[in-house]
């Protein structure tokens, strides 16, 4: 279920069942000459709309731009500043709580996110706790990046010989490839042919110095969709059982 593809009376019969609620987050900045700027937020929806189908549960509306401050030296980056976001997604789970929603999973495609992410939920703790006293409702927010967990781990490094972590790596390529044919890109020759796994940078200026055509810790030449079919699958089920053991841990 999509909330964004749901009535009203459709939201309000789901909450007579379920308090749960998974919110997609990516962003839109470079990933290397051959993935596209939407990359982050084409694997986390993807993902969460396959595990809305197999734990029957709600999935919120995308965010599809994020903090991506260091990528902004290249051209069609977009970014929102961390405090923005934190109001931004403070306010959206507060939207969401005014309905009865308690459970928040954020699936996460873009590790510059999980900074904001922590702060946002921590300012909804507070906001809710102010306004309910002893009632107030027992809210709980959770946010994990889509290839961070073992079975996708172990399906990246089988598939594509690389972490599925890297910046631009073929295991993100991949599934924004199996998201959507229009993200196939050919085949650029990349050199080095798999980049520096040295995570050090600072601003948008040295990111650029340091990694000119943008990627880190990868190759995404081997990309194919059919790779991301499987990298989505895995990754919805392990997030499928995140998700129940979410809701029912009280
Ligand atoms: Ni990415």
């Amino acid at each position: 279920m999509r909330l964004h593809q749901c009535t009203y009376t459709e939201v309000g019969e789901y909450l007579k069942s379920s308090v749960g609620i998974i919110i997609p987050t990516g962003s839109t900045e470079q990933h290397s000459p051959m993935g596209v700027l939407g990359t982050d937020h084409f694997c986390a929806e993807t993902i969460a709309w396959r595990v809305g189908e197999l734990a029957s549960a709600m999935v919120g509306p995308s965010l599809t731009v994020g903090v991506s401050e260091h990528h902004m030296a290249f051209p069609g980056s977009m970014t929102i500043r961390p405090s923005t976001y934190i109001a931004l997604i403070r306010d959206l789970i507060l939207s969401l709580v005014d309905h009865g929603f308690e459970r928040f999973l954020v699936i996460n495609g873009h590790g510059g996110n999980t900074a904001s992410l922590n702060a946002a939920f921590s300012e909804v703790y507070g906001e809710v706790r102010r306004g309910g006293g002893a009632n107030a409702p027992d809210v709980r927010c959770k946010t994990m990046k889509w290839f961070q967990n073992p079975p996708s781990e172990a399906l990246s490094l089988e598939l594509t010989g690389h972490p599925a972590g890297g910046h631009a790596s073929a295991a993100e390529v991949s599934v924004a490839q199996f998201a959507d044919p229009a993200n196939i890109k050919k085949p650029t020759k990349m050199e080095p042919e798999f980049a520096s796994d040295d995570h050090t940078f600072y601003n948008s200026a040295d990111f650029r110095r340091r990694f000119a055509d943008g990627r880190i810790e990868s190759n995404p030449t081997g990309s194919t969709p059919e790779i991301g079919r499987q990298l989505v699958e895995t990754a919805a089920l392990f997030f499928a059982e995140t998700y129940r053991d979410f809701l029912a841990d009280s």
